[in-house]
């Protein structure tokens, strides 16, 4: 089935409905396993999750990517999560997972994370996406078969990041398909053209986001802006 794509009038609306869809799963199923990520875009959304005080006391979260060996300007994912999400619900932080930002092994690391991530089947993934089209940090030209691996961050990815850190761990494509349901949140019309080849181009690993068409329950929450070249 091709992603279903809801396009709001504003990005509150938009943020309101993605925290209803976790509400809603939180309710159906208390222990849900949840795959979230971080970004600028996925701020408004953390704050309204905080106001909204889901019950997170039995589920259990993944993080999708980490920097590796974040420069010193860099602010980890953990430290995003820490101050938007953590601190701000009821998470036990032992159910609250991310990949290591400094892992003696990374290779390692990935395999444990992939691991953990992939025990049972994530209920719920919550996806950015990248102006080039990346999903967790899975660049253009990276397999669709791959699992949680050491990725090297394109110039396009640090800039827009505002990083001059050169790597980072992340689920993979087939680890991201692997959940039962997907929601990916676009807004801004610098995301425009990646929606659009996301959704109108061929399938193709230039757009590791089209991997997305080859799942069957994705719904894609756009606003106006960001919905602008379909
Ligand atoms: C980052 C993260 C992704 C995120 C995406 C969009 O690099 N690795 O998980 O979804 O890029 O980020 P932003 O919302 O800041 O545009």
């Amino acid at each position: 089935m091709p992603p279903k794509v809801l396009v709001f009038a504003s990005t509150y609306e938009l943020h309101e409905y993605a925290v209803s869809i976790l509400k809603n799963q939180l309710k159906k199923k208390p222990s849900s396993r949840i795959g979230l990520s971080t970004g600028k875009t996925m701020i408004p959304f953390y704050n309204h999750l905080a106001c909204a005080k889901l019950n997170f006391s039995k589920a259990t979260t993944f993080n999708q990517d980490e920097y590796l060996k974040p420069d010193s300007k860099t602010r980890s994912f953990k430290k995003y999560m820490e101050k938007y999400f953590l601190n701000k619900t009821n998470i036990s932080p032992k159910n609250f997972h991310i990949p290591e930002s400094n892992p003696a092994n990374s290779k390692k690391s990935a395999q444990e994370y992939e691991k953990a991530i992939t025990k049972s089947k994530v209920d719920l993934q919550i996806l950015g996406l990248g102006r080039n089209g990346h999903i967790g940090f899975n660049e253009p030209g990276t397999p669709f078969i791959s699992k949680t691996h050491v990725i090297n961050l394109t110039p396009s990815t640090r800039k827009a990041n505002n990083t001059k850190t050169r790597q980072a761990l992340t689920i993979g494509i087939s680890t991201t398909l692997h959940a039962k349901k997907i929601i990916l949140i676009a807004t801004g019309e610098h995301k425009a053209k990646a929606i659009k080849t996301l959704l109108q181009k061929p399938i193709s690993t230039k757009c590791p986001a089209s991997a997305l068409r080859k799942h069957k329950d994705v719904t894609i929450l756009l606003d106006k802006a960001a919905a602008k070249e379909l």
